[in-house]
């Protein structure tokens, strides 16, 4: 599967698609950039290759063995068909699919097994659920988990290219002394946060929580999970944090937890009780583990346990796990 598109390469995860083929030596034939027409002229880098974005249309597919859609819910839900019409093996970063039966949702440190199951489109996991999964699976494993109550700090760039625009624009605007144009966001992101991420549902929650709940059930496979998430969008500008508590059925103690974590694998323990000792979003831009700290024992409950868990949700949150997807396809 040599010959590739990326629909959306303009965009924030699009954009990453690029610098992870190029620093991971994916192999290449032919690789198409797919855009909106407002694209089309633009020429983005690729080894040294300056490439012509094309227009995204129900042709752009002849010939392309494998397609990164990375274009939003609305364009995936426009094209994937007429890709896999076309002979092509979609993976889809929106939420178009995620929740079909037909349609694997992987995370290759949890399911690998599941993308070879594919009728032609696998499905990317929205990204606040993949950090948070990485880190749970393993502790599912080795203690069985009830209960998860999740609170997510999450970056303007999951918001795409403009969200990570109007952080800059309404932190340079209040600096200067302008008025803060809102536009991308429901609220002022800049010295503000709000928890309100995708639109809200009629239970009360919003959607980017049920995406949580309802994605976390199915890669692992754990439909009776108890699982309650408050979104939350911080002026951060790359990299989502998660405060996450669980009650398993065994008790885990910490220094278990830790050692279970440390040999999972795409994670990263740092947690020590000093200034600094613990993720942060600044410092694990551009990085590809899912890194957790403040591990500590929930003293509220018997058997619960509290972790921080942090990742550059543009590269394990959407390209690069779709790469990882890719290259379990290409292992065999
Ligand atoms: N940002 C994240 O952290 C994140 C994480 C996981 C999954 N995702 C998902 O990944 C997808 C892309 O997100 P993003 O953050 O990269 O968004 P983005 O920065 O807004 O980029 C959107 C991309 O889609 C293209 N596009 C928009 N309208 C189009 C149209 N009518 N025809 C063809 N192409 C069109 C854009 O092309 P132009 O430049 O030409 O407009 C651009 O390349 C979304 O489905 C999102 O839910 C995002």
């Amino acid at each position: 599967m040599k010959n590739i598109a990326i629909a959306g390469a303009t965009g924030a995860v699009g954009r990453e698609f690029l610098k992870l083929m190029e620093a991971r030596d994916f192999p290449i034939n032919n690789l198409k950039l797919l855009a909106s027409e407002r694209s089309v002229g633009k020429k983005l880098e690729f080894c040294g290759e300056q490439i012509a974005v094309e227009e995204l249309t129900p042709k752009s597919f002849q010939g392309v063995d494998l397609a990164f859609f990375s274009a939003g819910k609305g364009r995936s839900r426009e094209f994937v068909r007429h890709a896999v019409d076309a002979g092509t093996v979609v993976i889809d970063n929106s939420s178009a699919f995620r929740m079909d039966p037909d349609v694997p949702l992987v995370v290759p440190e949890i399911n690998p097994h599941m993308a070879f199951k594919h009728n032609g489109i696998i499905a990317n996991p929205n990204c606040s659920t993949i950090q948070m999964v990485v880190a749970l699976n393993p502790l599912h494993k080795a203690a069985t988990i009830n209960r998860v109550v999740v609170s997510t700090y999450q970056s303007a760039s999951g918001a795409g290219a403009k969200g990570m625009r109007e952080l800059l624009k309404q932190t340079q605007a209040w600096v200067n002394n302008e008025p803060l144009e809102v536009s991308a966001f429901p609220a002022q992101i800049a010295f503000n946060l709000f928890p309100h991420v995708d639109v809200f549902l009629k239970n009360g929650y919003t959607r980017e929580e049920m995406k949580m709940v309802n994605e976390t059930r199915k890669i692992m496979d754990a439909p009776e999970m108890g699982i309650s998430a408050t979104c939350v969008r911080v002026p951060v500008l790359r990299a989502h944090s998660e405060a996450v508590w669980i009650e398993t059925e065994r008790k885990l103690t910490p220094q278990e937890a830790r050692e279970i974590l440390e040999k999972a694998p795409g994670i990263v323990v740092k947690d020590e009780p000093v200034a600094g000792g613990y993720p942060m979003p600044w410092d694990v831009d551009e990085t590809v583990e899912t890194y957790v700290g403040r591990i500590r024992e929930d003293f509220s409950h018997p058997r619960g346990l509290a972790f921080w868990v942090v990742a550059d949700q543009l590269y394990k949150g959407a390209a690069l796990n779709s790469i990882q997807i890719a290259e379990v396809l290409a292992a065999g």
